[in-house]
């Protein structure tokens, strides 16, 4: 709700009531109506503040409120009442104006803010634009180019940087509703004609359609394929051409497309699933909220390499000490000098208000015996990483957690090496993990609630979406990724180039295909795993079933010819030089396929965007569902996230999960069957029992499928 009061001086004061951000909810808006109402009419009200409960304006809509039909008086006319007033109106914006918030303060006809206000449009974050005349106001007050860039990127901005974008007119270190009050009695009286902001002209530069045009191809390549920041430049384009009146209603005409479209509801699901992995749950029954988890202030990092250095870097700029251990003295030197300027830039980059953490390298196990958690991210071996555990087990202090980066190797066993399995996890983190948003937390069998809990607050300090998953090879993000890869290589055997399956899934949304991200990484990361697994190597036989399963012995072939990627300058693609980054067709491999599909007698086909998509999509899907089945993942929730945080899963297609629901659980299944038919020995196309049983439900939405997951188990 709002309440109203009427303080001296003749100021009326409405305060947004809704804890914890006073988002505008029915209940809310139906208050500020009723007290504008009071100011309007009461006549010993002069002039009005408007500010939020406990040093938070607003957080803008209540999201929850979406999924159900609008109730409660809308929020467009009582933004245009408190514009209308005849007695002035400041905004005392502390703590955030957001969204619906921002839209109610620039209907007011002053703002004042606190320096460190977060202030800014997320609304495109959500797949929708702000309707409440946001895109109508905002150039009028900032100019179109500021508006351009906060309403498509639905960027936060300070209250300082507000001020000098002409957002607010006043900003304070001290009590913005203090100023705001002494301020609204000052300025009774004064004309209000210049601060109503619908009646004013947008500030643009004198070439509007270069500037637009020029936005808009921006706005499209980074879009890819979302729908809501090309809408937003749509509104302003209308804002800088129409008047105010056919600008609102062009607005509204776009957030109706919006809101109506599969992205919009991709992406509060994406917001929400984001909430849904906090609350994770164990098998045990240990869950977020019963278990008590440990705070961590000294950590240690063994091995810096690619992966170490990062999550050194993390682990500082979370405010942590940490002792860097590395055997190598080239690296160790290296690292010296490369992971303070890491820090220092991030630290920058983030606008730290807190110094980060210190970091002292060294190259003895001894030096990390007093730290209270230990994250190993040495080359991916298991018998290097079992001798490690079982060197850091006797040194370290009886309590401190051990943890691993592993990509995929089996956490169990590593802490079978160790006398303390209930403090061993798995810590899987991203390249480059000081950047990177995901950080999946492989719970092992014996690793205790306590120890999850911990690094599941570990995580969230440092800024990352922690998921806890099960212990299974590949875990869970890199399990799905097995047969989606895999299908990619069989697509090439069967007349596909790399181009075109990229092409493929880049226009679905991926920011690279298969090919230019294997490039990226390294083919050698999967060969070296391979070999391990005994799939290739001297003396296996070059066919194309290997271990009972079909194999496509590509990507082997590629690096026996020296063709590791970007590193070596020659891949699936091919770069000006060593590390070159602009991957260019390469004549190469379209010989090195032809000659190969020769040798194997395949007949090249052409090979529809369709089937490349779904083969590719629906592999990495199925088997998602098998995990789901396995128990590896608590919920679709926490699967999507890992894709969409840590693989580049467009967010506007919510997850895999969530897309698979899109398309259509039967026709997903329906899909899966048919390719199986044609490829009966591609195991990972055989659809999983728990899709089977979900369409066999009716195909219940997302939301339900827990509750499904659950009742199986219980009864299986
Ligand atoms: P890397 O090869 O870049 O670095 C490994 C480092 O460990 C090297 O500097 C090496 O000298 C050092 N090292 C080896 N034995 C050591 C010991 N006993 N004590 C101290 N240092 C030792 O490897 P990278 O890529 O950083 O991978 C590390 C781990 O992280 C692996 O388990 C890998 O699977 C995993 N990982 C890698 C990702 C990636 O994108 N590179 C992503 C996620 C996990």
């Amino acid at each position: 709700m709002a309440t109203f009061s009427l303080l001296p001086g003749s100021v009326a004061l409405i305060t947004l009531t809704n804890p914890p951000v006073n988002a505008l909810s029915a209940a809310v808006r139906a208050g500020i109506v009723q007290a504008v109402q009071r100011s309007v009419e009461d006549p010993k009200v002069k002039s009005v503040v408007i500010c939020g409960q406990n040093g938070r304006f607003c957080g803008g809509a209540d999201i929850r409120e979406f999924a159900g039909p609008m109730s409660g008086p809308p929020l467009v006319p009582l933004i245009h009442a408190i514009e209308a007033l005849d007695k002035p109106v400041v905004a005392a914006i502390e703590g955030l104006a957001l969204g619906g918030g921002l839209e109610l303060a620039l209907g007011c006809h002053y703002r004042i803010a606190h320096t460190t206000a977060l202030l800014g449009l997320p609304e495109v974050t959500l797949g929708l634009l702000p309707a409440a005349g946001g895109t109508q106001r905002l150039p009028r007050l900032a100019g179109l180019p500021a508006a351009l860039d906060l309403i498509t990127t639905g960027r936060h901005i300070s209250g300082t940087e507000a001020l000098e974008l002409g957002i607010v007119d006043q900003v304070t270190d001290g009590s913005a509703l203090d100023i705001a009050l002494e301020f609204a009695k000052s300025i009774v009286g004064r004309p209000l004609n210049t601060r109503r902001l619908s009646t004013l002209p947008c500030r643009c530069p004198t070439d509007i359609d270069n500037l637009l045009d020029r936005f808009m191809v921006q706005v499209r390549q980074r879009a890819r394929g979302a729908l809501a920041p090309v809408a937003c430049v749509g509104a302003l384009r209308a804002a800088a051409t129409l008047p105010y009146a056919q600008g609102l209603r062009k607005e509204r005409e776009l957030m109706d497309t919006l809101f109506n479209s599969g992205q919009a509801r991709a992406l509060q699901y994406a917001f929400f699933s984001q909430r849904v992995v906090g609350k994770w749950t164990l098998p045990s029954g240990a869950r977020w909220d019963n278990t008590t988890s440990r705070t961590i202030s000294t950590a240690a990092v063994i091995g810096l390499g690619t992966m170490g250095r990062g999550i050194a870097v993390a682990l500082a700029l979370a405010g942590m000490s940490v002792v860097a251990v590395e055997t190598q003295e080239k690296q160790l030197s290296e690292a010296r000098q490369m992971v303070p300027a890491m820090l220092q830039r991030e630290a920058g980059r983030r606008g730290l208000d807190t110094a980060p953490g210190v970091i002292s390298f060294c190259s003895s196990l001894q030096d990390v015996s007093e730290v209270e958690l230990v994250i190993e991210a040495v080359f991916e071996d298991m018998a290097l990483k079992l001798q490690l555990f079982r060197q850091l087990s006797a040194v370290c202090k009886p309590d401190t957690l051990l943890c691993s980066n592993t990509s995929g190797l089996d956490i169990d066993q590593l802490a079978a090496a160790t006398q303390r399995p209930g403090l061993v996890v798995g810590m899987h983190f991203f390249a480059p993990a000081h950047i990177m948003k995901l950080l999946e937390v492989v719970c092992g069998t014996r690793s205790s609630p306590e120890t999850v809990a911990t690094v599941m607050q570990l995580g969230k300090r440092m800024g990352k979406v922690s998921v806890a998953v099960g212990n299974c090879p590949g875990f869970v993000g890199n399990r799905m990724l097995k047969p989606y890869t895999e299908q990619a290589n069989f697509l090439l055997e069967e007349g596909a180039m790399p181009e075109q399956v990229d092409k493929v899934l880049e226009e679905f949304g991926f920011p690279m295909g298969v090919f230019r991200m294997s490039d990226l990484s390294g083919l050698d990361v999967g060969w070296r795993i391979r070999k391990a697994a005994g799939l290739t190597g001297p003396g296996v036989e070059p066919t194309r079933t290997r271990q009972g399963r079909r194999y496509s012995p590509l990507p082997d072939q590629m690096c026996e010819a020296g063709r590791l990627g970007q590193k070596t300058g020659r891949g699936w693609y091919q770069y000006d030089g060593p590390g070159g980054r602009v991957a260019r067709s390469d004549p190469w491999v379209q010989t090195f396929l032809d000659a190969y599909r020769a040798r194997h007698n395949l007949a090249a086909r052409v090979i529809a965007a369709e089937e490349i998509l779904e083969r590719c999509l629906y592999s990495l899907i199925n088997e998602g569902f098998k995990i789901l089945q396995d128990g590896m993942a608590a919920g679709p929730e926490d699967i999507d996230a890992i894709y969409v945080f840590g693989y580049g899963w467009p967010r506007h297609r919510g997850g895999p999960m969530f897309h698979a629901g899109q398309v259509g659980l039967a026709r997903v299944l329906e899909k899966l069957e048919h390719y199986q038919q044609l490829h009966p020995d591609v195991a990972p196309m055989k659809p999983s029992m728990l899709l089977r049983r979900l369409v066999a439900a009716g195909s219940p939405p997302i939301q339900k499928w827990r509750e499904l997951i659950h009742r199986e188990r219980v009864h299986s």
